[in-house]
């Protein structure tokens, strides 16, 4: 597993993404006008929580893609404040209009790079969930040293993550899935519910790219654990 990962702690850091430009449709472009200055997360912010006014548990989804999956968990569970990272624009604008369509008032977003979001907007022991739904594969060998999913990587994560809290992956890609739960051996303190693979729990949707995956025959694996300290 190589160490010089989206976690790791040098200075040209590989990414996980690639800057894809993508075209912004009109809604998506007034979207990203007019609603990303009201539910944004500026990078000057410092501590997620305080881009809500209340006081709730925090859900972090990593690479939420069209956002059509958290517009569905933060309408399911209000109780629960959330914030959505996502690097590709078209998605953004799509999940800030949903936000307004659905007048969800407990979604924030971050349009940048959830490794630096995590080191330089949370504060250790500020997350109680970190959700990461078919992060790119990156299924060519010299290519696995861009996979999101690395030790250097959950180890930043653990950081973040108040003791007791969850955190959940998935993916429709084997090998993948198999290198999830090499990493997650590798970082203390994360256990695991079940022995390996879990059904899809109830506060998950089907996403986009797993309905993708599960057209061209994959099967889905779900990997739930607590944080213990
Ligand atoms: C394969 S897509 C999955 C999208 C969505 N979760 C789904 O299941 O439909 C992976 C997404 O993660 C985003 N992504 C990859 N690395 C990221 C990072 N470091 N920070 C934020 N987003 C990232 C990509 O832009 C892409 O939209």
């Amino acid at each position: 597993m190589n160490k010089q990962s989206p976690g790791g702690d040098f200075k040209r850091r590989i990414r996980s993404f690639v800057r894809r430009p993508g075209r912004l449709t009109p809604g998506q472009q007034r979207a990203l006008e007019e609603l990303l200055p009201r539910y944004g997360v500026g990078e000057d912010c410092s501590d997620l929580r305080a881009a809500f006014d209340r006081q709730a548990p925090l859900v972090v989804e990593i690479g939420f893609g069209n956002g059509q999956a958290l517009a569905w968990m933060a309408a399911n569970e209000p109780e629960k404040n959330f914030v959505g990272i996502e690097v590709h624009e078209p998605g953004v604008g799509r999940l800030l209009r949903s936000i307004e369509d659905d007048l969800l008032d407990n979604v924030r977003v971050a349009m940048r790079d959830g490794v630096e979001v995590l080191r330089e907007q949370c504060v250790p022991e500020s997350l109680d969930e970190v959700r990461i739904y078919f992060p790119d594969p990156w299924p060519k060998k010299r290519h696995h040293k861009r996979r999101l999913i690395q030790p250097p990587f959950l180890e930043l994560v653990a950081t973040r993550m108040v003791s007791g809290g969850i955190l959940h992956l998935a993916t429709d890609w084997a090998p993948y899935a198999e290198w999830m739960l090499e990493a997650l051996a590798e970082v203390p303190n994360f256990t695991l519910q079940g022995e390996s693979f879990v059904p899809r729990p109830q506060w998950r949707p089907q996403t986009h790219f797993e309905q993708r995956g599960q057209r061209k025959g994959h099967d889905i694996f779900d990997i739930v654990c607590r944080l213990v300290r």
